[in-house]
């Protein structure tokens, strides 16, 4: 049979273990294809460094790589440009794509399907989100006969990975980041994981396929840990529930039966009991709850080079498998075009610590403020110290916005010295 001929984009955490599990299984891959795969070339900037791929492969000129003879890019550099550039190139000249760069497709996925229905070349991309956990596929094809309602998960490695720590040994944050950068589950500029955007971005990916409308980056509520403190975590720890940075993409429908789509990502407590509670390191795990199929997890390895390209791998066999039978896999559908929600309308539960006057009347003027904001409290604590106490209260479900202002205005009452922390709460009844 002809080879597959394969460019590829990229040689770093994950393109060196593509490049080496491509080579190490070929004969497997080409049994399981019906053809070779042969890797043409490899563009990185710079080729010195990279004595782990013949010094043959290598090349810094992408487009000239993009442009030549080849059936499939791969695409492992990450970012916008100029891979946008090279991806458009790829596709419009029929070339299929395999890409894990979730920042490019939350913003500009509409634009790449578009290239690629236009010239019935495919695009695929299961390692953007959840590294080696088979999550898009099973979104976009095996539940494609069930409605989804709700997707909601640890879709950050490097954060969970952060946190976890934090939680377990009391480490320190930096510390922490940097040893995830050590082993190669941050992204290149690692704020992206500790602010929210690669969070935000897959969760967009999410939300896009469960609910069969377009949703880009811009449209999720995005909140980082980087504002997670210890004293967070040890509030947390103190009411059996542990903090995780979550993505949650949620179908709703109004008063008046109007669907929207929500989707948002930020630090929130969960009980301990709860199964995304015990997801430690660099893990993932994803719930997703359908009508027919009700709930289901997916777990396993979130970030990291083998786990990582265990998902390229996956697609680069569809991708070559349907070259071979001479069509083209399933194509992404945006017919239901739901609106999204803005986070002023989400209601969740939430956890405020606040430093207060330890005196009579402090409990009620706090109490009062809720009330006038329409938030219904469900736990309040107070624990005394020597001049002042520690007041902890936990609401029932309440929006954002009326949050919002029960915080502002709590933070202006004179006998709040501080409000230590507001975080959300999720996993539990409201
Ligand atoms: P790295 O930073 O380790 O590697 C990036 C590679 O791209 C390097 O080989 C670099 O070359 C090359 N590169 C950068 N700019 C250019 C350019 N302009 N032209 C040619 N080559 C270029 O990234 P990762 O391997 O960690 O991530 C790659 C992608 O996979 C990203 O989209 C990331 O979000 C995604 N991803 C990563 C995961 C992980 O755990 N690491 C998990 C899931 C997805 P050089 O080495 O010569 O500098
Ligand atoms: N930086 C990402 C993470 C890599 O930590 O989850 C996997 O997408």
């Amino acid at each position: 049979m002809k080879p597959i001929k394969v460019a590829m984009l990229g040689c770093g955490t994950v393109g060196t273990e593509v490049a080496r599990l491509l080579t190490d299984q070929a004969e497997d891959f080409a049994a399981r294809i019906g053809a070779p795969v042969e890797l043409t070339g490899i563009a990185v900037r710079r080729p010195n460094k990279h004595r782990e791929v013949p010094a043959e492969l290598l090349t810094t000129d992408a487009d000239s790589l993009v442009e030549s003879d080849v059936d499939v890019v791969v695409e492992v550099i990450g970012g916008i440009e100029p891979v946008r550039s090279l991806l458009l190139k790829a596709l419009n000249a029929g070339k299929s794509v395999v890409t894990a760069n979730k920042a490019l497709l939350a913003e500009h996925g509409p634009e790449l399907y578009a290239a690629a229905d236009a010239s019935g070349a495919d695009i695929y991309f299961e390692a953007s989100v959840a590294g080696a956990i088979p999550l898009l596929r099973p979104l976009r094809e095996s539940l494609a006969g069930d409605r989804i309602n709700r997707v909601m998960g640890i879709v950050n490695g490097t954060t969970n990975f952060i946190l976890s720590a934090m939680s377990a040994t009391g480490a320190g944050y930096a510390e922490t980041l940097e040893e995830a950068s050590r082993l190669g589950y941050a992204e290149a500029d690692p704020t992206a994981d500790v602010d929210g955007f690669d969070a935000a971005s897959k969760a967009a990916i999410l939300a896009s396929l469960a609910f069969h409308t377009r949703v880009t980056a811009g449209d999720v509520h995005r909140e980082g840990i980087s504002a997670v403190t210890s004293a967070d975590i040890a509030a947390a720890r103190g009411l059996g529930r542990t903090v995780k940075l979550l993505a949650i993409c949620e179908r709703v429908t109004d008063a008046e039966g109007v669907e929207s789509v929500a989707v948002r990502v930020h630090p929130a407590m969960i009980p301990n009991s709860h199964p995304l509670a015990s997801v430690g390191g660099a893990f993932n795990a994803v719930f997703v709850e359908a009508d027919a199929a009700g709930q289901l997890m997916f777990y396993g390895q979130g970030a990291g080079g083998a786990p990582t390209a265990s998902a390229v791998l996956g697609d680069l066999v569809a991708v070559a498998r349907n070259i071979v039978a001479g069509g083209r896999g399933p194509r992404e559908s945006a017919y239901a075009e739901l609106p999204v929600r803005p986070m002023g309308q989400a209601s969740t539960r939430y956890h405020i610590s606040l430093d207060v006057a330890d005196r009579p009347g402090v409990l009620s003027q706090v109490a009062a403020v809720f009330a006038e904001h329409d938030v219904s409290i469900a736990v309040v604590r107070q624990e005394g110290r020597p001049v002042d106490a520690s007041l902890v209260v936990v609401t029932h479900a309440a929006s954002d916005a009326a949050l919002r202002g029960t915080v502002d205005k709590i933070a202006g009452l004179p006998v709040v010295r501080e409000v230590v922390s507001v975080m959300r709460v999720e996993g539990e009844e409201s």
